[in-house]
């Protein structure tokens, strides 16, 4: 086995264990923030209610069931166990929401299968983050469309780095968040065009934060002693058009 697989599964472990620790109130936000998040895609994204659409990297559901209402079907797909149980529970709400199990790098998906193909705050989790773009944009049938919603890196450099360690401290399993001109870019090398973007401004408190992702003991005191003066996520989303050719 190479060096990058063992990599690899290392990160997917570090993933697996993080989240299934935090699962619960990963479940209780999701369902705090699923009509907030319901309007703004409702503005961001038009939809006919006929759409087929992935929540690749979906947790508990966030993306399926803020979208649920408003398409015909939703596939939620999640490398853990633990979130996807308790978004089965959630989806008795939502008989149009399915979960399954797989990874975001390596969808289970025939090309061209989704109307609407997304993923909201993963890329950010994912050692290889081209991979899931690039399957995002696989999956996604001709004429259909890609959305991705993640917190973007500064354009300045070490602001960057900075932050993306504080990140790291916090939580392990975080990798690196992508410049708003990354995203672009990898939206362009996997031939979609950007239709729509924007980027919104999230304050957050520390706290709670650190709660998020089980942040505790030693390393709970030097997220504290890293954290920015002012913690304000930058989230960027983005909607993409496959085009037909
Ligand atoms: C910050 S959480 C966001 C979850 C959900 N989308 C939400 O907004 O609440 C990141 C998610 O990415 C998932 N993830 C990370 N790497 C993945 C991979 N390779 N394949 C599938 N899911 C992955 C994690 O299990 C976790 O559920």
């Amino acid at each position: 086995m190479s060096d990058d697989t063992h990599a690899e599964i290392a990160h997917a472990e570090q993933v697996q264990a993080r989240f299934a620790r935090t699962a619960a109130l990963i479940a209780e936000r999701e369902r705090g923030r699923r009509e907030a998040l319901r309007e703004k895609l409702r503005r961001f994204v038009p939809l006919s209610g006929e759409e087929s659409v992935l929540d690749s990297g979906a947790g508990t559901g966030a993306l399926a069931f803020a979208l649920a209402p408003l398409v015909r079907e939703v596939v939620a797909l999640d490398l853990v166990p633990e979130l996807l149980d308790l978004g089965r529970q959630a989806a008795a709400e939502f008989p149009n929401v399915t979960f399954v199990e797989g990874d975001a790098t390596a969808l289970p998906f025939e090309r061209d299968s989704f109307d609407l193909a997304g993923c909201h705050r993963t890329l950010h989790h994912i050692a290889r983050p081209e991979l899931a773009v690039s399957e995002l944009a696989r999956v996604t049938r001709l004429g259909g469309r890609v959305l991705i919603i993640d917190q973007i890196a500064s354009a300045d450099p070490l602001a960057a780095l900075e932050l993306d360690r504080f990140e790291r401290v916090r939580d392990p399993s975080h990798t690196r968040l992508l410049p708003d001109v990354d995203i672009c870019s990898l939206l362009d090398a996997n031939g979609l065009v950007l239709r729509a973007s924007h980027v919104e401004q999230e304050p957050r408190e520390l706290d709670s934060y650190l709660d998020l992702a089980g942040c505790e003991g030693p390393a709970r005191e030097r997220a504290l002693e890293s954290a920015p003066s002012q913690l304000v996520a930058a989230v960027g989303w983005y909607l993409a058009a496959k085009p037909v050719p």
